[in-house]
């Protein structure tokens, strides 16, 4: 989730005598980078092309310390660059491991968004022709990659050398490069990551989004999947990975500069709902090795070890904890290994049980939650092996764990949670997977099937996104509603859970979740004429008789007057007859299920947050990463 910019301008005595357009490309970048800093601010940097070849300034931590590098050593005038604000994912947030990454002798420069999952064997290759790395990037390797073909089959052809560089390359990327020997020239490619271009007058842009260059122009281009684009002042040619020239389309973009940032949604809740394909895809890419076997990246614990584990304990807060909620269905059931969940502060005030073969996994977005972390240090001390499943590379939770998952949702504005969640959810199921692998749980071919269904999972939350106004027009009536009740039975329970906390956090509605089973023992009482209710309601397809339970719960409060609202899979006849309304979800195996089933109510909540004119992005009283306990 890096932001990237790219700049070319018409050179003062360029070829056809014409004026030099206004602006330097340095000035360019830095408003660009300022405007896509929302998409990660671990490191910031640029790199020009000058008489001299390629400079660079680079800088971990936000852009101010960036344009702070650059006052102290500053950079010659230039029409030609890239910038780049990183969301650290392969090594840590430093200064070294910043983008871009120069080589070829200070030819070549290279910014990357997105992850390279052969990164790994193309290192072997290139340290093997004795190609120095500086870095723990992918992105330097696909650089050092891009200059030997650069040198070798592409013959100096900077535009085919990146088309066949991005041939070889696996993951999700958007690679932006500029060479000494190409002034007036950037090239770009993408997979699986986003690239905008914008047209100027004898100028012209590239960008993450529209935000990076909507200052300058509001006419831009898309590129599709696994295309290439060389922009000069003047030009720009867009072509597939083998070279076959494309068309570009071009629309105008009418939203303001505020709105580009979030993709022109009215807040970043709403924005980064509709990021969540990409977190999902993100969260899953690069996890196996060449025979398609799971491998973690930073776990750092012998696999001895984890082999020996007897409990696992899941630590979190808020809206991370209902993530551990989900994830403890799908452990047990993959892995046999008892598993706990519970909130962070209240775990260690109750002398809890552990011992060397207890797995702590804590589960936290930001990293910085400070009742995890202390709750992490608690079972630590008592000699437990730690995890942490974490949103923010670098951040204090995973430094003072055994080992890391990191989700890769990128970083998550608005204070109530969505996109991070969903990540959770999918890196525990990672976990859960590798730990069945290790163990022997599973066959290799069953964790085959269930990773493949994880991968149909960000197509099918696109589906639930693009039928959105159904959901949205019941928001906007229910804007008055005084009370909202949640039911869900199984993984469906924590998703209840967390469908009333996002009401409550920004719609400051009465809301609860319950286990639908519960019913029955005292929430009924609650039932009254026109109580709304949301019941997520499991496949038809899974246990039968947990399906025909949940139905039967919803008979028993429509008989008592209430209005019913029901998430259930695409084809669930029987729950139709009973339902006020029916919200269809794709069909998914019933542990995959929360990953859809929690999009409806995250929409819901933003709506009617919005429709009564509230603060969507920063609700009153709540912090989006609380640093105290
Ligand atoms: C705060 C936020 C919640 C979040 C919780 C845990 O309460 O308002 O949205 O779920 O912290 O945060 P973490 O960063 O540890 O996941």
């Amino acid at each position: 989730m890096c932001g990237i910019v790219g700049y070319v301008g018409r050179a003062q005595g360029s070829p056809d005598g014409a004026q030099p357009h206004g602006h330097s490309a340095l000035d360019v970048l830095l408003e660009g980078l300022r405007r896509l800093e929302y998409r990660g601010y671990d490191s910031a940097g640029v790199a020009v092309l000058t008489d001299n070849g390629v400079e660079s300034r680079k800088k971990a931590g936000k852009l101010s310390n960036l344009e702070a590098e650059l006052k102290e050593h500053p950079l010659p005038e230039s029409m030609t660059g890239i910038g780049h604000t990183r969301w650290a994912t392969h090594g840590g947030p430093t200064d070294r491991n910043a983008h871009p990454h120069v080589v070829a002798g200070g030819s070549l420069a290279v910014i990357h968004n997105g992850i390279i999952e052969n990164f790994a064997e193309h290192k072997a290759q290139l340290i093997a022709d004795g190609v120095e790395f500086l870095s723990e990037t992918d992105t330097e390797v696909a650089a050092a990659l891009l200059a030997k073909v650069y040198e070798t089959e592409a013959k100096g052809d900077l535009t085919k050398a990146l088309q066949l560089t991005s041939q070889r390359l696996e993951g999700a990327f958007t690679l932006l490069a500029i060479h000494k020997d190409h002034p007036g020239v950037v090239v770009a490619s993408r997979r699986n990551s986003p690239l905008v271009i914008g047209l100027g007058e004898g100028e012209n842009f590239l960008g993450s989004d529209v935000s990076g260059f909507i200052d300058f122009t509001k006419r831009a281009v898309e590129l599709e999947q696994d295309q290439v684009v060389t922009i000069t002042p003047e030009s720009f040619e867009i072509t597939d990975f083998a070279g076959n020239a494309a068309e570009g389309k071009e629309f105008t973009v009418s939203w303001d500069a505020a709105a580009a940032e979030k993709d022109g949604f009215p807040s970043f809740m709403e924005k980064e709902i509709h990021d969540q394909p990409e977190a999902v895809l993100q969260t899953l890419l690069g996890r196996s090795d060449i025979e398609g076997r799971l491998t973690l990246d930073e776990m750092r614990i012998d696999p001895e070890e984890l082999k020996k584990i007897d409990k696992i304990i899941v630590l979190a807060c808020g809206t991370s904890a209902y993530a551990g909620h989900v994830a403890k269905y799908a452990i047990e059931t993959w892995c046999r290994i008892p598993t706990e969940v519970e909130l962070a502060h209240e775990f260690r005030y109750r002398e809890p049980i552990i011992t060397p073969t207890t797995l702590v996994v804590s589960l936290s977005q930001s990293g910085e939650t400070m009742d995890t972390l202390m709750a992490v240090r608690y079972a630590k001390e008592q000699g437990a092996r730690t995890m942490a499943i974490c949103n923010t590379n670098g951040s204090t939770i995973p430094r003072e764990s055994d080992a890391v998952l990191y989700t890769h949702a990128g970083p998550e504005i608005a204070v109530a949670s969505t996109k991070a969640f969903l990540a959770q959810i999918v890196a525990a199921y990672l976990l859960g997977l590798y730990l069945a692998q290790l163990r022997g749980n599973k066959f290799q071919g069953e964790i085959k099937d269930i990773l493949a269904d994880l991968g149909k999972i960000p197509a099918k939350i696109q589906q639930i996104l693009d039928g959105d106004s159904a959901i949205k027009e019941l928001a906007r009536s229910m804007k008055d509603a005084e009370s909202v009740l949640f039911l869900g039975r199984h993984v469906g329970f924590p998703v209840a859970l967390e469908g009333a906390l996002k009401l409550k956090e920004i719609a400051y509605i009465h809301a609860e979740g319950f286990a639908a089973g519960e019913l029955k023992h005292g929430p009924i009482a609650l039932i009254e004429e026109g109580q709304p209710v949301f019941v997520v309601v499991p496949s038809p397809r899974g246990r039968d008789s947990l399906h025909s339970k949940v139905v039967s719960n919803i008979q028993e409060i429509r008989a008592r007057g209430a209005r019913t609202f029901v998430i259930a899979e695409e084809g669930d006849e029987a729950v139709k007859a009973y339902a006020e309304q029916v919200f269809s979800i794709p069909e998914t195996q019933p542990l995959l299920a929360p990953l859809l089933a929690i999009v409806p109510l995250q929409i819901f909540a933003a709506e009617l947050a919005g429709a009564k004119g509230y603060d969507v992005d920063q609700p009153r009283n709540l912090a989006k990463s609380v640093t105290v306990e």
